[in-house]
């Protein structure tokens, strides 16, 4: 442990007066499975950073092609009809993985932008098919969605919701491990948006789901038309045996959110890849076709 305990730099999930007096463990460099203090003690990094690095550090050919990129074009807004090669390329990529027909990508700077990205677009993906009312997110005990206000909204982690004032007071919960009291919900309201989930969750305790609960779950939204949203913002890009959890348990979600493993870290990115059957209004041309004012530059 590198005690410094004159850091300016505020940790995330983190009691500084704690960190501030015992001191920060400092790290330096990294290879496959471990990283290595500044001291130079080596760790196996179980935890692949935070469930985010899925090709282990210290890849090489990765750092050069971000080099190599930055120096060419370092970064540039895809907002309108602005793009860039390495955008367009990703897109192509994730559409061809991902478990839903026809999917599109919008991108994101990570997990939580994903998640507030989700919101916004099951909500205006309702009112633009004329069905306003629908406002209303269903999240489980237990759920991480990430942290900006959105995601503290749908926490099902307690301790992560208090102390921020009021949060968004469209969101009902429903017991992690229960579809049938998801399906009582939803027989008993008309103002559900959607249904999001973590196929398997993560922050809240590790729990993956119970047998035959997923497939149950997929059949309640369907027969409710409730949008299923998969938030594999840690299950994505192979940690769940499959490409996608999604694909593991037969999902096939209406949006899927992913972010870390898509990068494993080495850049800040999420992305939500979109079913063509949600994004179907959005991208039909004619007399209602219409311009989503989202997006983050
Ligand atoms: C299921 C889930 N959703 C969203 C997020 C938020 O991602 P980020 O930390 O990149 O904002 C996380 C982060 O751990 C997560 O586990």
């Amino acid at each position: 442990m590198t005690t410094h305990a004159q850091t300016a730099l505020w940790h995330p999930f983190a009691d500084m007066a704690a960190v501030a007096s015992a001191g920060e463990l400092v790290l330096a460099s990294g290879e496959g499975a471990y990283v290595t203090d500044v001291s130079g003690r080596r760790y196996l990094d179980a935890s692949a950073g935070l469930w985010y690095c899925n090709v282990g550090h210290g890849r090489t050919r990765i750092a050069n092609a971000v080099a190599q990129q930055m120096s060419t074009l370092a970064a540039y807004s895809a907002f309108g009809d602005l793009a860039t090669r390495p955008a367009l390329d990703l897109a192509e990529r994730l559409s061809s993985l991902a478990p839903m027909p026809d999917a599109k990508v919008f991108l994101t700077s990570g997990g939580s932008d994903a998640v507030d990205t989700a919101v916004k677009l099951v909500r205006r993906y309702w009112s633009q098919v004329g069905r306003p009312e629908r406002t209303t997110i269903v999240t489980r005990t237990h759920a991480y969605h990430g942290m900006h206000m959105a995601g503290t909204s749908l926490a099902g982690i307690e301790a992560n919701r208090h102390g921020h004032g009021d949060l968004d007071p469209a969101v009902a919960q429903v017991p992690w491990d229960d579809a049938e009291a998801l399906a009582a919900l939803l027989d008993e309201r008309d103002d559900i948006a959607a249904f999001f989930c973590e196929p398997i969750i993560g922050a809240g305790g590790v729990y993956a789901p119970p047998e035959g609960y997923l497939a149950r779950v997929r059949e309640i939204c369907r027969e409710h038309d409730v949008l299923l949203v998969a938030d594999e913002v840690i299950s994505g890009y192979g940690r769940a045996g499959a490409m996608f959890a999604s694909q593991r348990w037969q999902l096939d979600p209406d949006i899927l959110l992913s972010a870390k493993g898509v990068t494993s870290g080495y850049m800040p990115l999420g992305a939500v890849l979109i079913s063509g059957r949600v994004a179907e209004p959005f991208w039909t041309p004619g007399e209602s076709s219409v311009m989503w004012r989202h997006g983050y530059t």
